[in-house]
């Protein structure tokens, strides 16, 4: 357990499809906390080794895998899944982890970390094993290989559930399919693996009973590990377990480092998300991609921010917020929805109903009720009225409108682009704006209000008549 292996290199699998996924999205693709899982499995492995000492075996959907990984690791191609014993022969033949350990994991096991990696090559490499298998107790071992162990309580073999008799589907015991291999070890046993099985496959897990029959009861070691830490994704309930691991794993970490979180399980955030100490969020808000969240910006409840940034101090609640930019200080929501392009500068607000698209808002503008801003450029401390619209698109192109500063857009403007308001320019209530407006003038476009007097008694006198 003390000594450090000299040389770690690992063998990540995924080249199978993952059939009880039932989906045609290679398993080890599908998103876990918005990271596809091979790339968790990555991540453990570099807390181990360097990346030129990762491979992983590609096969169904190869080029799909290929495309996420880091161009530091390397790949090998295992064209016909033959087999998980096959895989690590493919990985070893192309002249991979020739010497010292060769740690083996499952592309599909997001939840793995580094540091369970790092103690099961120690362990492997301070004692005279040829392998140690990580294995976990389960209420449920159904579908798992099981741990079939001696008397003396040592590791005899493992055995599929497809080939495991009655006595043998009892136990509880599984392994997990992360192994710490001795190199020279497995490159001799694995030669010797056949598809004399149920699934006609080259199975890696028969290397441990070939290790056992040639190195005798020392020859396996086993390191019993948390269920939560190794089970990997079978089937797409599996996978919406494991994705509530890895969540209430971020936010523990965000809790840890000063993020107050009211209610974690109602808590989504991706592992590419920044949130800096001090901010606060509310249940039911889901962070995702590249989207940043600056200290003390209250968020939610019911956010979706996808590739954004919230400033500090900023407010925002039941909102949608892809490719925006919110600023310091600004107020968005409740019901609001900020498409890409928007940037709300410090102090701003963008209120109730209200969505926007390409527009920039200066700072202490507000659109506080029932608007559409799209394509628009809005100066500081403008006030856009309820209801008021930008007309940006007139069926062929997108034009764009210019609000400068200190502009009062009466409600229920219609602002027809392209078009511009001066600095300091006002407009009437229900106009439709389709010229320019001069800096500091009013501009109203609606006819006269007339009146017809006693018009309801003289209605009802018509409709009594007939
Ligand atoms: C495997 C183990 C089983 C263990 C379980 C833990 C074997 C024979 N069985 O079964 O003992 O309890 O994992 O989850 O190893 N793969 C390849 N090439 C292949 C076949 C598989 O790269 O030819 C990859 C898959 O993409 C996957 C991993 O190996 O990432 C495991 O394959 P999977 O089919 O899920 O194995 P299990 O049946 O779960
Ligand atoms: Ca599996």
């Amino acid at each position: 357990m003390t000594t450090t292996p000299a040389a770690i290199a690992v063998v990540i699998l995924a080249a199978g499809q993952g059939t009880r996924m039932k989906s045609e999205l290679p398993k080890v693709l599908h998103p876990v906390a918005g990271r596809p899982m091979v790339l968790w499995a990555v991540e453990a492995a570099r807390q181990v080794t360097t990346d030129d000492q990762i491979a992983v075996v590609v096969g169904y959907g190869a080029d799909q895998v290929r495309a996420v990984l880091p161009d530091s690791v390397r790949t090998v191609t295992q064209a016909a899944q033959l087999g998980t014993g096959h895989a690590v022969k493919l990985a070893l033949d192309s002249g991979f982890g020739s010497e010292g350990v060769v740690i083996v994991i499952p592309g599909d096991t997001p939840q793995l970390r580094g540091p369970v990696l790092a103690e099961l090559a120690a362990r492997q490499a301070g004692g005279s094993t040829g392998v140690v298998v990580l294995t976990a107790r389960l209420d449920d071992p159904t579908g798992f290989g099981r741990v079939v162990r001696g008397l003396d309580g040592a590791v005899e073999k493992i055995v599929e559930q497809t080939d495991a008799g009655e006595e043998e589907r009892a136990i509880r015991e599984v392994n997990t399919s992360v192994y710490a291999f001795d190199a020279a070890t497995l490159r001799a046993v694995i030669e010797a693996l056949d598809t004399d099985n149920a699934q006609q496959e080259m199975y890696l897990t028969d290397t441990v009973g070939l290790i056992r029959v040639h190195r005798g009861d020392r020859g396996v070691g086993a390191m019993v590990g948390d269920a939560d830490d190794s089970l990997g994704v079978n089937t797409p309930a599996q996978l919406a377990g494991v994705d509530a691991v890895m969540r209430s794993r971020i936010n523990q970490d965000l809790m840890d480092a000063g993020v107050r979180i009211l209610d974690p399980a109602r808590t989504y955030i991706d592992a590419s998300v920044e949130v800096a100490a001090g901010a606060t969020i509310y249940p039911d808000v889901y962070l995702e991609g590249s989207t940043t969240i600056a200290e003390g910006a209250v968020v939610g409840p019911s956010v979706f921010a996808v590739d954004s940034h919230i400033g500090a101090g900023a407010r925002v609640w039941y909102a949608v917020v892809r490719e925006a930019t919110v600023g310091p200080r600004t107020e968005v929501g409740p019901f609001a929805s900020l498409r890409a392009g928007t940037v709300t500068e410090e102090g701003s607000k963008i209120g109730t109903f209200v969505e926007t698209k390409n527009t920039h808002l200066g700072e202490g503008s507000k659109i506080p009720h029932l608007s559409y801003m799209g394509d628009a450029q809005i100066g500081r401390n403008s006030n856009i009225g309820a209801g008021s619209i930008t007309c940006n698109y007139d069926g062929f192109e997108k034009h764009e409108t210019v609000i400068g500063d200190d502009v009062r857009v009466g409600s229920d403007t219609m602002l027809v682009a392209p078009v511009e308001l001066g600095d300091g320019a006002w407009t009437g209530a229900g106009s439709v704006i389709s010229k320019d407006v001069t800096p500091g003038a009013l501009a109203v476009e609606r006819s006269d209000q007339r009146e017809i007097p006693d018009y309801a008694a003289k209605r009802r006198a018509k409709a009594n008549d007939s």
